[in-house]
């Protein structure tokens, strides 16, 4: 009998602080009417003082758990995805399962905004190999920690927040097909230049602000709009299913112009395309597992239902997922 990874928890956690675009027009030479126009972000959550990318990933997953019915003992692995880590070393999956409380294999995955992607692909792999039962897959970010407040044209995009998925071995899909890719001959167009090997911190690099990110804003809007067609179509034909049996195309939160006009270019009509950005601005590998928790605790996702999770961002590098709906509408408990 095929082994198979299904989705049998969910949960997410978005800080309390809220960053309005007039916050940002008190900061920076912007407008929320610009903000609004080029991206669809009226607002995004900031991390509180004293909390790291860890603490959120760990609300999010505890959530999941919870959900999934698991217990301390049962998680085999964590695969967490981000690109604000706690810290370089060691990994933030490891911090977050020290948070949690709970002993299991725990490691990061640093796709940018495909993290999710690359992240749920590792937890399904590793249950359909049976070399794990229960895999927790978590996208987390305090991403304004690396967000440059005097760049206007970066600090208006992202926001913090989490979300989290428990993979479980099943019977039935689950998890359909993945694809994943990557181009580092890109990699110069999304990148925090400071910090690594390549360019040590140092008081240089600290009066250039190259601890921020840099992002070449016309150029990932044109790769973004290509590649996401493209890998939804081929996912969707490698899983067997159609676009007319997509029930939820759910795609990385990064800009409102670049869903619509990628949705468009497949044809798929608004009410199937899942958009939140516009009170979470971009949380990079945390807004897909967001975006399932929403749709999940809304009631808006069924046992059959097919949903394209599709993740774009630095590196350059992409990820789509097909993914069979198995848990059952939520109970008015939670
Ligand atoms: C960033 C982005 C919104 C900029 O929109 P755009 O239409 O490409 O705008 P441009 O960069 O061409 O800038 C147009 C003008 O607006 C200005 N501008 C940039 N940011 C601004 C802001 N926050 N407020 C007001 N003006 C701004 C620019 O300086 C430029 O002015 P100029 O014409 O006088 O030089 C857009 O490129 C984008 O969304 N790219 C993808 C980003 C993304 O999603 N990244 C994450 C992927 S995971």
């Amino acid at each position: 009998m095929t082994r198979h990874a299904a989705i049998v928890g969910t949960g997410s956690y978005l800080p309390e602080t809220v960053l309005s675009n007039h916050d940002l027009e008190k900061m920076v030479d912007t407008s929320d009417e610009w903000i609004v126009t080029r991206t669809g972000i009226s607002e995004r959550r900031v991390v509180a003082d004293g909390d790291a990318t860890s603490d959120l990933a760990a609300r999010a997953a505890r959530i999941a758990m919870d959900r999934a019915g698991l217990g301390d003992e049962d998680v085999d692995l964590l695969v967490l995805g981000t690109s604000s880590p706690d810290y370089v070393m060691p990994s933030t999956a490891c911090l977050t399962q020290a948070k949690l409380g709970i002993q299991c294999a725990a490691v990061d995955v640093m796709a940018a905004c495909s993290s999710f992607v690359y992240a749920l692909q590792h937890g399904a792999a590793a249950i359909e190999s049976g070399r794990a039962q229960t895999v927790l897959v978590v996208g987390a970010e305090a991403f304004t920690r690396v967000v440059d407040f005097t760049d206007r044209s970066t600090c208006i995009l992202f926001g913090d927040g989490a979300g989290a998925v428990v993979l479980q071995a099943s019977e039935t899909p689950g998890v359909e097909a993945v694809l994943l890719g990557a181009d580092g001959s890109g990699a110069d167009q999304l990148i925090i230049p400071a910090g690594g090997s390549v360019r040590p911190t140092s008081a240089e690099t600290l009066e250039a602000r190259e601890q921020f990110v840099r992002m070449k804003g016309g150029d990932v809007f044109k790769f973004a709009v290509r590649v996401i067609p493209e890998v939804t179509s081929e996912a969707l034909a490698q899983s067997g299913c159609t676009l007319d049996e997509l029930r939820w195309f759910i795609p990385h939160q990064a800009n409102e112009r670049i869903i619509t006009n990628a949705a468009a270019r497949l044809g798929l009509d608004s009410d199937r395309v899942y958009l939140n950005l516009k009170n979470t601005g971009n949380t990079s590998a945390a807004s897909i597992p967001i975006a399932i928790d929403d749709l999940y605790t809304s009631g808006r996702l069924s046992p059959g239902d097919v949903l394209a999770l599709i993740g774009f961002g630095a590196g350059l590098t992409w990820g789509a997922a097909v993914v069979r709906w198995t848990m059952d509408a939520p109970s008015k408990e939670a």
